[in-house]
């Protein structure tokens, strides 16, 4: 049955009524100085996760709302389906089970019985368990290959060739457990037809002691192939020879990985979608970054959050909550974009991971009976760790003429010893939240610490009462502008993979709630075919039918 759209639900109809009439008007100062409990009412712990929605435009009438809204556009039952294998990709006829990657195996799987070499996946599983037995065989030949090129002191670099979804969750999930990895190992990523990147990391390894991952869903995206096909060269002519053992491949695609020349090869499912793969076989430079016992704690956190999403009331959905708020944000308040405040260096490419799953997944026109919507779907997703953004675009966030929602991330233990950074860090994070949401009037003093999470009532935290408008002048800090707080008690596999899974969720909640399928990309086609017509073009010189742009910049490029 087609759920009912987004706009045509009758709870569409009562948010864009209480928008009017307290929405567009609230004011976050007030709500805490009248809503002593406000912090706990907006507040939700999901596993590895605590979140203080607390800071954003919402009061509980309206959350209510949004509650509703879900009920009517069938978000539980689109969950449901999706937890049950059903093929909620429609565009592609496959069903979404990146969730059962991290589904803890039924029974133990016998190592010995498993192959290293060429685990692929011959006939499509039946069901759900016989595609869980296939997980588990993958994820133990996967895990036994890890640890033995941990155990392999004559590698010493690890370079893994591939793009969006194969290069994004591998590096940023290597580069925020960095304090998990074992020493020894250097990690490289290449992502980028540009040679630049390529020559940079060649120039950097020797070819007896590297192993290239080549990391393509489909073996077939252009950059990955040519990069490959470079590595395979380069490899070749500095007097390599054991393909077999300095190159693997992680695909579904194992007869192309195998055409290539791999031996070596560790496959998943069209079920997998390439921004939800580093679950599977695209782990694998996680797996040996971190180990078997890591990344099965990886798994494990996501697992955990799984649950959570597949289970807790949606009063107490943590990825639901997110969703919708999304949803109030963008197709109520007119919010069309979301900056990502990590304070933590190591989730600087946290920002990158989230623009891919995000804006991939959503940045959508039509629903998913293909009909044009009247509505705005994804926002845009950008940002930096902090306090590095404070010093960058922070300005615009404070007192630039658009509203972000900010969604902060932080973590409670550090895996340092330095003294003093990190309270310094963290109070900076709860600081900028604050300033965000309390503002100051130009002849203010500065905001007082308790002023809004106390439901106290000083002068410059009431600055706005009923409105937006501060007396002017540039050292005005309008306030009342919203932000998520996420919290992590230490950055683990365990946290990460919870996190993780948790944005992969609250994706899948506003994607259903506007009914769109999050899981194609058909946006990212035309470019694709176009770049192959002009590079045609670019060894040809031959201009006929462009378009004046596209001739213009070929000529002077050909000159
Ligand atoms: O072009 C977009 C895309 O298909 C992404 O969805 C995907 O993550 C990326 O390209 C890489 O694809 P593949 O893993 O098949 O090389």
């Amino acid at each position: 049955m087609t759920p009912t759209r987004c706009d045509r639900s009758p709870a569409w109809s009562a948010l864009q009524a209480a928008y009017k009439m307290q929405g567009q008007a609230f004011d976050l100062r007030q709500a805490f100085a009248q809503d002593a409990d406000r912090f706990e009412t907006f507040s939700q712990s999901a596993p590895h996760v605590f979140a203080d929605l607390s800071k954003n435009l919402i009061d509980a009438a309206t959350q209510q709302l949004l509650f509703d809204l879900a009920r009517q556009t069938g978000v539980e039952q689109h969950r449901d389906a999706m937890f049950a294998g059903e093929k909620i990709n429609r565009t592609e006829q496959r069903a979404v089970m990146h969730w059962l990657l991290r589904n803890p195996a039924p029974a133990p799987v016998d190592i010995g019985q498993v192959a290293i070499k060429n685990i692929a996946y011959g006939a499509p599983a039946k069901n759900l368990a016989s595609a869980l037995a296939q997980v588990h065989t993958t994820l133990q030949a996967m895990l036994a290959f890890a640890a033995a090129v941990r155990a392999d002191d004559t590698i010493t670099d690890v370079v893994n060739i591939g793009i969006g979804g194969s290069d994004l969750g591998p590096q940023m999930a290597v580069l925020a457990l960095d304090a998990f990895v074992a020493p020894g190992k250097r990690f490289h990523f290449v992502s980028n037809v540009d040679g630049h990147e390529l020559a940079s990391v060649l120039q950097s390894v020797k070819p007896q002691s590297t192993l290239f991952l080549i990391a393509s869903k489909t073996f077939t995206t252009i950059e990955t192939m040519t990069n490959a096909e470079s590595a395979k060269r380069w490899f070749l002519r500095q007097g390599g020879t054991d393909i077999g053992r300095h190159f693997a491949a992680l695909t579904t695609n194992v007869v192309a990985a195998n055409a290539f020349g791999i031996r070596t090869t560790f496959g998943f499912w069209d079920w997998v979608g390439g921004r939800y793969s580093v679950w599977s076989a695209i782990g694998l430079p996680l797996a040996i970054a971190i180990g078997a016992d890591g990344f099965r704690e990886f798994l494990a956190g996501a697992h955990a959050m799984d649950e959570h999403f597949r289970s807790a009331p949606l009063e107490q959905n943590l990825p639901l909550r997110l969703g919708l708020l999304d949803v109030w944000y963008r197709n109520f308040h007119g919010f069309s974009s979301r900056s990502i405040a990590p304070y933590h260096s190591a989730l600087k490419r946290y920002p990158a991971y989230l623009q891919q799953l995000e804006m991939e997944s959503n940045g959508k026109r039509v629903d998913a009976q293909g009909e044009t919507l009247p509505y705005g779907t994804a926002p845009v997703l950008w940002g930096e760790p902090g306090t590095n953004g404070q010093h960058a675009y922070f300005q615009m966030l404070h007192q630039g003429t658009d509203v972000v929602p900010v969604e902060f991330v932080a973590v409670k233990q550090p895996k340092h010893d330095l003294s003093g950074h990190h309270g310094l860090l963290l109070a900076n994070a709860l600081a900028q939240a604050q300033a965000l949401m309390v503002g100051k009037s130009a002849d203010a003093g500065p905001p007082q610490g308790g002023a809004a999470s106390s439901g106290g009532s000083e002068p410059h935290a009431m600055g706005e009462r009923g409105g937006n408008v501060l007396s002017g002048g540039h050292k005005n800090f309008p306030g009342n502008r919203p932000s998520t707080f996420l919290l992590l008690e230490a950055l683990t596999p365990a946290s990460l993979g919870a996190l993780i899974a948790l944005q992969e969720h609250r994706v899948f909640v506003s994607g259903s709630v506007w009914g769109i399928n999050s899981f194609d990309q058909w946006g990212v086609e035309l470019g694709k075919v176009l770049a192959k017509e002009v590079a045609l073009r670019l060894s040809s010189g031959n201009l006929t039918g462009l378009d004046g742009s596209t001739a213009g910049l070929l000529a002077r490029l050909r000159a």
